[in-house]
C-alpha cells in the first residue's frame, strides 16, 4: 500500500504506450467516482483484459489475474517496500511524508528478520481457544448495538446501518480486547478515517496534510494509552504486549515502546475500516435481494459461506504492494529487481479462470479469494473478523428478517486502496 505521489505528475514509463497509460490511468480515475466505488465490478475487467501483469503509470505493474496475485502474496521471492527499498529510490519526497514514515514502521512494512520476530512474538492472537472465549463477549456486543439499532428504527422508520452497527462492532470488539476507553471510540474512529489518506496510490497535497494531522492525533492518543496502561496494567492484549517487549528490552525502554506503539496503533486501525466493510457489505449484498436473506436465514449453516462470498465478491482492501526481490519473470512478463508491483484484489477474486461468472453473488459458490491476503504477512485478525460477521449475521437475520436497504451505499470516493463505505440506509 503505496504512496505514489499526484498522478498529474507521473511520466511516461519506458516501454508503455500513451494508450496504455492513458486507459490505466482512466480507470483508475474512475475508481475514485461514486460509479467506480458503487461498482468496481466492469474496472476490475478492464485492467485484467489488458493482462495479467499491466504496466503502471508512475512505473511497476498492476497485477489483475487470480494466480498471478497468488504468488506475489505468497512467494518468497516478493518482498514488502520496506525503508531499505525507499532509501534505494530515486525520489525521496514521495517517502518523507510524516504519515507514510509512520506506516513504514508498521508489520506490513518489515521483512525478515523484524517482521519474523514481530509475528513470532504476537503468536496466533486469535487461535481457535481464544476465539471461542471472545465468542460470548462479541454476542452480547452485537445484542447490544441491535438493541440500540432496532430503537433508532422504531423511532425514524429508516437507520443508517454503516455507522451505527458496521463500524461501531469492529471498535467495540478490538477496544474490548485492547481494554480501549469506550469515550475514546469516535476519536480513534476519526483519525483512523483521515490517516489512512498517506497509505493510498494517489494521495493530493492536502490529503497528506489531512494524514499527517491524524497520524499526529493517533501519536498522542496511543503514547498517553501505553504509558498510563503500563502503570495500570489489566488483563488485556496490550498489557501483554508491555510485559513481552519489556522483558526483551529491559535497558531500552525507547525500543520497547516503539514497537509497542507500533503494534497498537497499527492492529487498532488494521481491524476497522476494514471489519467495518465486511459487516457492512454483507448486509447490503445479502439484502438488496430478499431471497438470498430469507434463504440464509432458513439455512444459517451457510452464514460462514456468505461470509466468504462477501469477502471475495467485493474487498474491503482493493490494492496491496509488494516488490520484487530479485529479477523475475510475471506471468510472462520479466520484472526487474526492485520493481514495486500492486496486487489487486478484487481484479483477483472476479477472475472467471478462478471464480466462474464472478460478477454473481452467489453463497453457496465456494470460490477462492485473497481478500486477507497471503503469505508471512496474511492478516493477523482474519478469524477476529469472521467471528464478528458470523455472530452479527446469525443475531441481525433472526431479529430482522424483513430488513431491506432503502438506498445502495454511499462510498468515500477519495479512496483507490481501503474501501469505505459512509453510510448503508436501511428499514425492517
Ligand atoms: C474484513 C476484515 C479485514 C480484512 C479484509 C483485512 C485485510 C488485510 C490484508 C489484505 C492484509 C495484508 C496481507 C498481505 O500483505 O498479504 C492484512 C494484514 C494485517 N491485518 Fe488485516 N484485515 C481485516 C481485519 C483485521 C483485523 C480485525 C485485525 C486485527 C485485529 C487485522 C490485523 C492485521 C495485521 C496486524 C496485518 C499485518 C500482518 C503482517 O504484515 O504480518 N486485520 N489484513
Amino acid at each position: 500500500m503505496t504512496a505514489v505521489g499526484d498522478i498529474g505528475g507521473i511520466s511516461t514509463v519506458p516501454g508503455t504506450t500513451s494508450t496504455d497509460r492513458r486507459a490505466v490511468i482512466s480507470l483508475l480515475r474512475r475508481l475514485r467516482s461514486e460509479e467506480g466505488q458503487a461498482d468496481p465490478l466492469p474496472i476490475w475487467e478492464e485492467m485484467r483484459s489488458m493482462g495479467d501483469v499491466v504496466r503502471a503509470p508512475w512505473g511497476g505493474y498492476f497485477v489483475t489475474g487470480f494466480e498471478a496475485c497468488s504468488q506475489v502474496l505468497r512467494g518468497r521471492n516478493w518482498l514488502v517496500p520496506d525503508f531499505a527499498w525507499q532509501e534505494r529510490q530515486p525520489d525521496q519526497r514521495r517517502w518523507e511524508a510524516p504519515a507514510t514514515r509512520e506506516m513504514t514502521r508498521t508489520l506490513p512494512r518489515l521483512n525478515a528478520p523484524a517482521h519474523t520476530c514481530q509475528r513470532r512474538a504476537l503468536g496466533n492472537p486469535f487461535d481457535r481457544s481464544a476465539l471461542e472465549e471472545l465468542r460470548p463477549v462479541i454476542a452480547t456486543l452485537v445484542a447490544d448495538l441491535l438493541d440500540e439499532f432496532a430503537d433508532r428504527l422504531a423511532a425514524d422508520g429508516e437507520a443508517d446501518f454503516g455507522t451505527l452497527v458496521g463500524e461501531q462492532l469492529p471498535i467495540r470488539t478490538v477496544g474490548r480486547w485492547l481494554g480501549l476507553d469506550p469515550e475514546d471510540h469516535a476519536r480513534i474512529l476519526s483519525f483512523t478515517h483521515r490517516q489512512v489518506y498517506a497509505q493510498e496510490l494517489l494521495p493530493t497535497k492536502s490529503e497528506l496534510a489531512i494524514s499527517a494531522q491524524a497520524t499526529l492525533e493517533m501519536r498522542a492518543y496511543f503514547t498517553e494509552l501505553i504509558r498510563h496502561r503500563r502503570a495500570h496494567p489489566g488483563r488485556d492484549a496490550l498489557t501483554g504486549w508491555i510485559h513481552h517487549w519489556d522483558a526483551r528490552y529491559p535497558d531500552d525502554r525507547a525500543a520497547a515502546d516503539r514497537i509497542i506503539y507500533d503494534l497498537t496503533m497499527f492492529i487498532t486501525i488494521a481491524s476497522l475500516e476494514t471489519s467495518a466493510v465486511l459487516m457492512t457489505n454483507a448486509v447490503w449484498l445479502l439484502t438488496r435481494d430478499p431471497s438470498c436473506a430469507a434463504w440464509l436465514r432458513r439455512h444459517p449453516e451457510h452464514i460462514d459461506d456468505a461470509i466468504e462470498e462477501t469477502l471475495r465478491y467485493d474487498p474491503p482492501v482493493f490494492v496491496n504492494s509488494r516488490i520484487a526481490a530479485d529479477d523475475t519473470v510475471l506471468a510472462g512478463v520479466p520484472v526487474a529487481k526492485d520493481t514495486t508491483v500492486h496486487v489487486l484484489y478484487g481484479s483477483a477474486a472476479h477472475d472467471p479462470r478462478r471464480n466462474p461468472d464472478p460478477g454473481v453473488f452467489d453463497v453457496r459458490r465456494d470460490g477462492g479469494h485473497l481478500t486477507f491476503g497471503g503469505g508471512a504477512h496474511y492478516c493477523l485478525g482474519a478469524g477476529l473478523a469472521r467471528l464478528e460477521a458470523r455472530e452479527l449475521l446469525t443475531q441481525l437475520l433472526e431479529r430482522f428478517p424483513t430488513l431491506r436497504p432503502s438506498a445502495p451505499p454511499s462510498y468515500d470516493t477519495s479512496r483507490v486502496v481501503f474501501r469505505r463505505i459512509t453510510s448503508l440506509k436501511v428499514t425492517a
